[in-house]
């Protein structure tokens, strides 16, 4: 069954990040001509180090909160995957103005960029955190509480233009609700760093990792190769039904911190022993936090026919496995 898009000419904004890499290198793969829009304020360049001289690969270094960048990177476009944002919760309540900028002012730049110059689909990365305090376990699509951070209101805003567009004009709208993504070329660093990552770097160089609260928290992690899936299936469904929907992306398992932990540590340490006798350090629980998050995946599942193929365990077991020979 063909399952990849191909032939086809598309945008990535935030091709120079960690998910928009990872979605650069797999549309170059599938045969797409891919433009790339990054202004490089989370992304690298050495993320596109892998096809930088790929003649169908094209990198316009600007900024979405640019109009005319937008209109430049939109022209002849078939379909936009927006990935670029602020990300973190954090970082939000700390700067609640940039992320607001970026993620909602950004945001209908391209999105009305895109409508102008005739884009037929318009794929963006939302977020689970849209789910804010609803207490229900597994997370629906309609059922959301109220937002925790700054971060979660601008995803939720962001879902609401584009749903407002799809009604307003003709441009088709899908949006991923991702759940904590992890994988390859996602950065260990900084005060923002996802906890993957950043865990598995303390252990390599035998510190100890802090986890916030007591570990009991949860989340559905999920590896990068399932949101590939998930946006190229998002890409050539055509069915009626599918399009302008929001759906979320995760495996559909919970996993805490400190089952996290042990599952890095046990990884990390067929590689260096030493690592089997690092045991975390608890500190104080972190502002804007949801306490547990699980997809349920069945809309995407039955509409996208989207069916996840790496568990945490077997992601975990090939990200640490990068970790360990290119950090
Ligand atoms: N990583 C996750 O677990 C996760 C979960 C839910 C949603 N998301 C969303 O997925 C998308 C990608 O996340 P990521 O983890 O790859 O983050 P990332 O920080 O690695 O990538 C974001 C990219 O966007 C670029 N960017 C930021 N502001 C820009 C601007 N004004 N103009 C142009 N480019 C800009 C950055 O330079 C970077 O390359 C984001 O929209 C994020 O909110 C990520």
């Amino acid at each position: 069954m063909e399952r990849l898009l191909r032939d086809s000419r598309v945008l990535v904004t935030g091709g120079a990040g960690f998910i928009g890499s990872n979605l650069v290198e797999s549309l170059l793969l599938s045969g797409n001509k891919v433009v790339c829009l990054d202004n490089f304020s989370t992304g690298k360049r050495e993320n596109l180090a892998g096809f930088s001289d790929n003649p169908d690969f094209k990198l316009i270094e600007g900024d979405i909160r640019n109009y005319e960048d937008c209109e430049k990177a939109v022209r002849g476009i078939d379909i936009v995957f927006h990935q670029a944002a602020l990300g973190s919760v954090p970082r939000s309540i700390k700067d609640p103005v940039s992320s607001t900028d970026v993620n909602i002012g950004g945001f209908v730049k391209i999105l009305f960029a895109a409508k102008e110059a005739g884009v037929k689909r318009f794929i963006y990365a939302a977020s689970s955190s849209t789910y804010g305090d609803h207490p229900d376990l597994p997370k629906v699509e309609d059922k959301i509480g109220n937002a925790l951070s700054p971060y979660a209101i601008t995803k939720y805003v962001d879902e609401l233009f584009a749903s407002n567009f799809a009604k307003t004009y003709e441009i088709e709208t899908i949006g991923l609700r991702y759940f904590n993504v992890f994988g390859r070329r996602q950065d260990p660093d900084g005060p923002y760093a996802a906890v993957i990552p950043k865990f598995t770097k303390m252990l390599m160089e035998h510190k100890s990792p802090v986890i916030n609260g007591d570990g009991t928290i949860s989340r559905d992690f999920t590896y990068i190769d399932n949101v590939l899936q998930a946006n190229h299936l998002a890409a050539i469904i055509n069915d009626k039904a599918a399009i302008n929907q929001i759906y979320n992306v995760a495996h559909g398992e919970r996993t805490s911190i400190n089952q996290l932990f042990s599952y890095i540590k046990e990884i990390a340490g067929r590689f260096d022993e030493k690592i089997l006798d690092i045991k975390p350090t608890y500190g104080p629980e972190r502002a804007g936090d949801i306490q547990h998050s699980l997809a349920s995946i069945r809309k995407a599942q039955r509409l996208l026919r989207y069916a996840p193929t790496y568990s945490v365990a077997a992601g975990l077991e090939e990200a640490v496995e990068w970790f360990w020979n290119n950090l």
